[in-house]
This record gives structure tokens, C-alpha cells and sequence, in this order.
């Protein structure tokens, strides 16, 4: 009795593993996360080409909300859900887009899955995470020599975030672009001088997501941040060099 969760990667199709593709392809199950009942899941879109017609696909629901106290139940429910299909005997993957180990569904899973279903093997396979997508996009490094990076969620407290800006060179910024704006001002407190580089963008890999804004500190304050909310990304460089 095994789980893959495999990595989808940021969008492209031919930015997966052929670990990922293999197992994909020899699916009979595939679940994969969705935010709503009804809203088509993003990680199935990506993989689509692979999916054999006689798998069955299967959309999980993670609302989007903050509170865990509410979200344990889906967790719960959709660890049940997937571990029953394994205990059939079914191969079975859980889908999810970049790398299951950066603020993924998966992680929910996976703990549930630990303590509710500890006798069923797990595997991840690990996917290209966003973050480095938009640093090719973009055609940035993320960090040299001695520089210090962190990966953060803009739509948490901002204060916590400034004291670690302030100690680092690269700020990489996932979840929310509702708060970008908010992010702008907090760089500049955080010393992030006016040249300071900064690129968003919306859907990284999707053909026509092109990198969106590749500015600097001191053009970004006032703009208006990215239409799309949920998949946006940004990267802040103190020496954009
Ligand atoms: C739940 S996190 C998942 C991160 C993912 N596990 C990874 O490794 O990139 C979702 C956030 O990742 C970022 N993200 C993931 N894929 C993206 C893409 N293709 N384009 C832009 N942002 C993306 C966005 O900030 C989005 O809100």
C-alpha cells in the first residue's frame, strides 16, 4: 500500500520530473486540491496530457481560508478519502503544483495521513517550485555568494516579515497579491533601498503569463498590484546590481 504526491511543478507541461510524468501516466486514481466545489483544480490542468482516459481524476476541496480549527475537517476527510482508494489497492497519486514541501495542500495530507493511516507508504516526488520559476522568468538570480534569501507568505503579519528583510538580500513572496502593495511599503522600512529589484508575476508558466512588472522599489510604490490575487508571486533584491 503506497501514495505518491507528486510535484506538478508552475505550470508548464514539460516542466515535470519523468518521475512525475511516469507516474502520472500509470495512475489509476488522481487526486489533486481545488479551493471551491466546482473550481477546476490548477495541478490537473498541468497534467493533463498525461492523464489516461481511464483514470479517475478526482478534485479535493481546501477552502482558502486561514483558520485551521475549520480546515482540520477537510484534511481529515480528504486523507480518509485518499487512503481509501490506496487500501483498494488502486496506484494512487495526489497531485500538487511546484514542490509538495513549500506551503502545499500536501503537507496537510501528509500528517493526517501519518497519524490516521500510518501503515500506508508514502513517497513525494518533488516538483520546480514557483519560486524559481519566476527567477527564470525573470532572468534573476534568487542569491550568490554570502546573500541570505527567505521565502515568505505576504498575507500573514507583515511586521514578523519586515524584522526578516531587514536581515536578508532576497525576499521571495508567495500566496496573496492583494498584499503586495502593503509589501512595497514594508521593504522600504525594512531597508530595502528605492533601486531595489522587484518582479511579479501572475501564473508564471502559463503561455501568456509573462513576468508582469520587473521594476524597482521606488517605481512599484503606488502602482496598483496584480489583478489576478491568488497566483501571483513576487521577488524583492536589495542589490539589484
Ligand atoms: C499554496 S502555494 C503553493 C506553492 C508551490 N508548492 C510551489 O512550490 O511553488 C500557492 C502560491 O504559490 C505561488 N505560485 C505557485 N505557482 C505559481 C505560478 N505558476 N505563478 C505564480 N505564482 C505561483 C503563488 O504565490 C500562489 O499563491
Amino acid at each position: 500500500m503506497k501514495l505518491f504526491c507528486v510535484g506538478c511543478g508552475p505550470g508548464d507541461p514539460e516542466l515535470l520530473t519523468v518521475k512525475a510524468v511516469n507516474l502520472i501516466k500509470g495512475a489509476e486514481v488522481i487526486f489533486a486540491p481545488t479551493a471551491r466545489e466546482g473550481k477546476p483544480s490548477i495541478a490537473l490542468s498541468v497534467v493533463e496530457q498525461y492523464i489516461d482516459k481511464s483514470t479517475k481524476t478526482a478534485s479535493l476541496i481546501f477552502p482558502m481560508v486561514k483558520d485551521r480549527e475549520s480546515l482540520k475537517d477537510y484534511w481529515q476527510r480528504n486523507a480518509d478519502e485518499i487512503a481509501s482508494e490506496v487500501r483498494s489497492g488502486k496506484k494512487v497519486i495526489y497531485l500538487t503544483v511546484g514542490d509538495p514541501a513549500l506551503y502545499s495542500t500536501w503537507i496537510y495530507i501528509h500528517r493526517e495521513l501519518k497519524k490516521r493511516h500510518p501503515d500506508i507508504e508514502i513517497e513525494v516526488i518533488p516538483g520546480v517550485a514557483s519560486i524559481f520559476a519566476i527567477a527564470n522568468k525573470a532572468k534573476i538570480s534568487l542569491a550568490e555568494g554570502d546573500e541570505i534569501i527567505a521565502v515568505v507568505p505576504a498575507c500573514y503579519d507583515l511586521e514578523r516579515v519586515k524584522k526578516t528583510a531587514g536581515a536578508c538580500d532576497t525576499v521571495v513572496f508567495l500566496k496573496d497579491g492583494r498584499y503586495f502593495d502593503n509589501v512595497i511599503e514594508m521593504l522600504g522600512q525594512a531597508g530595502f533601498p528605492d533601486d531595489a529589484a522587484i518582479a511579479i508575476a501572475q501564473d508564471v508558466s502559463a503561455p501568456e503569463g509573462e513576468i508582469l512588472e520587473l521594476t524597482n522599489l521606488a517605481q512599484q510604490r503606488g502602482r496598483k498590484g496584480p489583478a489576478e490575487k491568488y497566483f501571483s508571486i513576487m521577488v524583492a533584491k536589495k542589490n539589484a546590481r
